[in-house]
């Protein structure tokens, strides 16, 4: 149990809370206390406070009431020892807890469309996907990461009629997204002008469903290919699915579930032999098969979602998809639901996030506006070495290429996870590689800078600088940082309660923070007293370990110098 459950248990059980229930907030800087409780009522919280009072604490010196909330003041020197030791102990799994123990979580994220470049769009989903895939498996889970791959629908026949008319095979081979995207952007063009070109991509997307031979084989091609390079962007981000699912695997049992819904009443066939389903929820029909027996997006999409309950009967089931389809699975799960494969023993969520969006507009791949994954990553490593040229001009041009790799790369994915999720974001480079706050670079050169005074201080004092056992400490700056560092487990189990990464960058953003002010008083090196100096460097061993560590479940990686 760590230390911050067992000052939560102490207070649990003296006021006949029952366990877990008490929320323990750092109170703003004003109040006297170090942490809060919220009680609601006003009326009992002097007595409770004269009840923790009569008492002697483990952990807790004193509560004061203070309208509805109680103040805690802690046993600090206790405290200070105790979370430096448990943090030394645990080392890189500080913060990992086994809530999730035996419980299975399927994540769906980043799910691009094949032949188009992946976008920024899916960035966002990748990012968080992935960032939750991590803190659940930190909390005890066994998750499957899933990318649920667009390979079906209406698109492919137009880019199969474009590619047939202007395309080339060996530039395609050669540089098959931005060709693909390429040829696609053209038909949408020439289609403006032109009526029989949409007529005639139908019918190429009609033979495809009928699994013409030479249709069915470009199309595999353009699949392969698309993976490929998606694989290549996923290496960079250092992300392995456990799975892929396709789309068009979903067409026949599509017909199903539409066939099945017709029989209760679920879906209604109208005039012109249109498959709808019916209002659920209050929601608005939809469309789930044309007259011509064409699946919609949203049909298969239920029967994926059936085929994946059915084939890894996850306790979770989250799909990071943007806000734009939050309609798109309110009215998919309420189709699931009142079809009965969708019960209680999962919790499905859509965990949508806002746009991102350059200079404030949205980027679309068929106006051609959208700005590619590969690229974006690019310039922020490019940008990352002019930064660390700067900054380190001492170090060789490999290690500078190395580090710029680390900063431009976590540049990117921290900026995508840092604000809200379900806020739009404005990509601003400034931002992004601002190293004096609320970016990756300014976490990871806090990091690489404790990493130095480490290492200065075992160049001066000799090796055993770090280690001893008992801690002491001087300013309220040390001990603010060490309640930061107690309060990280409780933090890593709050991002699956809203599904929020952000709140880990907050977290982070906070006690770098408040680790810069107390590096700015103090110099630990020049510390005169040996335990005193001892404690510190173990004090800021630990900040840089909870850095690593929240970096890390966010799958940013640090830089060891910078
Ligand atoms: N491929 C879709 C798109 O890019 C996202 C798929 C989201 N996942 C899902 N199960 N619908 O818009």
């Amino acid at each position: 149990m760590y230390i911050f459950d067992s000052i939560k248990k102490e207070l649990e059980d003296i006021l006949n809370k029952e366990a877990g229930s008490l929320k323990l907030e750092i109170p703003p800087e004003h109040v006297d206390g170090d942490f809060a409780v919220s009680l609601g009522d006003p009326n009992k919280t002097k007595e409770l406070a004269e009840k923790i009072n009569g008492k002697e604490l483990e952990f807790v010196e004193n509560a004061k009431a203070a309208g509805p909330f109680l103040n805690i003041t802690l046993k600090k020197s206790k405290i200070y020892n105790e979370v430096i030791k448990e943090v030394k102990k645990i080392g890189e799994d500080y913060g990992n807890s086994s809530s999730g123990k035996g419980k299975k979580a399927l994540i769906e994220y980043s799910s691009p469309n094949i032949a188009k470049p992946i976008g920024v769009g899916h960035l966002r989903s990748t990012v968080i996907g992935e960032a939750l895939a991590r803190v659940y498996e930190a909390l005890g889970f066994t998750v499957i990461r899933d990318n649920f791959l667009g390979d079906w629908g209406t698109q492919f026949g137009k880019l199969i009629y474009a590619y047939k008319k202007w395309g080339d095979k060996d530039r395609v081979a050669k540089n098959p997204m931005e060709e693909l995207k390429d040829l696609y952007v053209r038909f949408e063009k020439e289609a403006q002008n032109n009526d029989s070109l949409e007529e005639k991509a139908r019918e190429i997307s009609k033979k495809l469903e009928e699994k013409d031979k030479e249709f069915e084989k470009l199309w595999k091609e353009f699949r392969n290919l698309s993976i490929k390079e998606f694989e290549k962007i996923y290496d960079v981000l250092n992300i392995k699915f456990d799975h892929y699912t396709f789309e068009s695997n979903f067409v026949q049992k599509a017909k199903e579930i539409i066939e099945d819904g017709l029989g209760d009443g679920r879906v209604k066939e109208t005039e012109t032999g249109t498959a709808v389903a019916v209002e659920m929820d209050g929601l608005p029909s939809y469309v789930l098969m044309t007259q011509n027996g064409y699946t919609l997006y949203i049909a298969r999409d239920l029967a994926a979602l059936k085929g994946r309950l059915e084939e890894y009967k996850p306790d979770v089931f989250l799909y990071i998809v943007g806000n734009e389809q939050t309609l798109h699975f309110k009215q998919m799960f309420a189709f699931a639901k009142k079809a009965g494969y969708l019960n209680k023993k999962t919790e499905v969520k859509h965990v949508p996030f806002g746009m991102v969006l350059f200079g404030g507009k949205k980027m679309s791949t068929r106006k051609g506006t959208a700005v590619s994954l590969e690229k974006l990553i690019e310039e922020s490593v490019k940008r990352s070495g002019e930064l660390i040229k700067q900054k380190s001009p001492d170090l060789t041009p490999e290690e500078q290429d190395k580090i710029s790799k680390i900063v431009g790369i976590g540049a990117v994915v921290y900026s995508s996870l840092r604000q809200s999720r379900e806020k739009n974001i404005v990509f601003d480079w400034d931002k992004a590689l601002d190293i004096e706050s609320a970016s990756a670079p300014y976490l990871q050169y806090t990091y690489a800078r404790i990493n130095s005074i480490i290492k200065k201080a075992k160049e001066s004092f000799g090796e055993s600088e770090v280690g001893g056992n008992h801690f002491e400490f001087e300013n309220e700056s040390e001990f603010e940082l060490v309640k930061q560092i107690l309060i990280f487990p409780k933090v890593v189990r709050s991002v699956i309660i809203f599904n929020s990464p952000h709140i880990i960058c907050t977290y982070l953003e906070k006690l770098a923070h408040l680790f810069n002010s107390f590096y700015n008083d103090t110099s630990v090196i020049k510390t005169k007293d040996d335990n005193l100096r001892r404690s510190r460097l173990e004090l800021v061993a630990s900040v840089a370990l909870v850095i690593k560590k929240g970096l890390n479940l966010l799958n940013v990686d640090v830089p060891e110098r910078m």
